[in-house]
């Protein structure tokens, strides 16, 4: 009896229609099923349309702003944000990915409002003390690779760019990095341009995220390469208007 599909999900024909009808007798081959097909949805145009103000500006259809062009240009140059969002695409001639597809450690704070804190023993057992070591904390979790564990803490992988700034509507609140401590580009790319520059912030510090910046959630493995780009409050308003145009249509 088809024990893994539950009749009362809208899903389960279907399933059976397109993976055969045996797909729900096994728990794990339903699992891979429906994990397959959400992955091939995801990969689809429907889902990538790849149709937002910059592709149309490549394609030679639509002007860039001039803070968006200068904001592209520094994207590309002074602010190095290119050399993990890659621009290139990761297939000669596809479509500009905005992730070379590897790890870094930017060195964002801990976010004490993560809902993860919260969690019963048995799913977080160290409760507020827990660390997000990130692919390091992947890596110690089997034996073949935890010789590379140390080398590897704090580092998430370069998430893509594209879309970074589509909301369901624009009061929506969205939450960047790996832990969500922040809640804007402005403050993103204010980090990216200051965490080596501004001073640590005292407990309750109402300079937070602008004239101070908590300590790194891993201090290990600390990617050097941002931190003291140098960039002016307007070049670092550029930046964020060319990552308004990479919400597809
Ligand atoms: C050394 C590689 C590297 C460089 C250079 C870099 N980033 Fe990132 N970026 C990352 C990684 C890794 C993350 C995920 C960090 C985390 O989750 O803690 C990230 C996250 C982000 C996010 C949050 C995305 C999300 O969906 O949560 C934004 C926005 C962003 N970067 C923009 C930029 C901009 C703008 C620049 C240039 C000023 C830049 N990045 C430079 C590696 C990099």
């Amino acid at each position: 009896m088809a024990r893994a599909c539950s009749l009362q999900s809208e899903y389960w024909l279907l399933l059976r229609f397109v993976w055969g009808f045996a797909v729900c007798d096994d728990v794990d081959a339903a699992f891979a099923a429906i994990a397959r097909s959400i992955a091939r949805y995801e990969a689809s145009r429907e889902m990538s349309p790849f149709s937002s103000k910059f592709d149309l500006y490549l394609a030679g259809e639509v002007e860039l702003t001039d803070s968006e062009k200068r904001g592209l240009s520094l994207f590309k140059g002074e602010a190095k944000c290119d050399t993990c969002h890659a621009i290139a695409g990761a297939v000669k001639g596809g479509p500009a990915l905005f992730t070379d597809f590897t790890f870094a450690n930017i060195g964002a704070p801990r976010n004490p409002e993560n809902p993860f804190y919260d969690q019963p023993p048995a799913i977080n057992p160290l409760g507020e003390a827990y660390v997000d070591l990130g692919l390091g904390g992947f890596l110690a979790t089997r034996p073949e690779y935890a010789e590379y564990a140390a080398a590897n803490e704090g580092k998430h992988r370069v998430p893509t760019l594209r879309n970074v700034d589509r909301r369901p509507r624009p009061s929506f609140i969205k939450a960047y990095g790996h832990n969500g401590y922040f809640k804007s580009l402005e403050e993103m790319v204010h980090f990216y341009n200051t965490r080596d520059v501004l001073p640590r912030c005292a407990a309750n510090d109402p300079g937070e995220k602008v004239t101070c910046w908590p300590a790194p959630e891993v201090p290990r493995n600390l990617d050097a390469d941002v931190g003291d780009l140098g960039l002016t409050l307007a070049q670092e308003a550029d930046i964020v208007a060319f990552l308004r145009t990479l919400s597809d249509r």
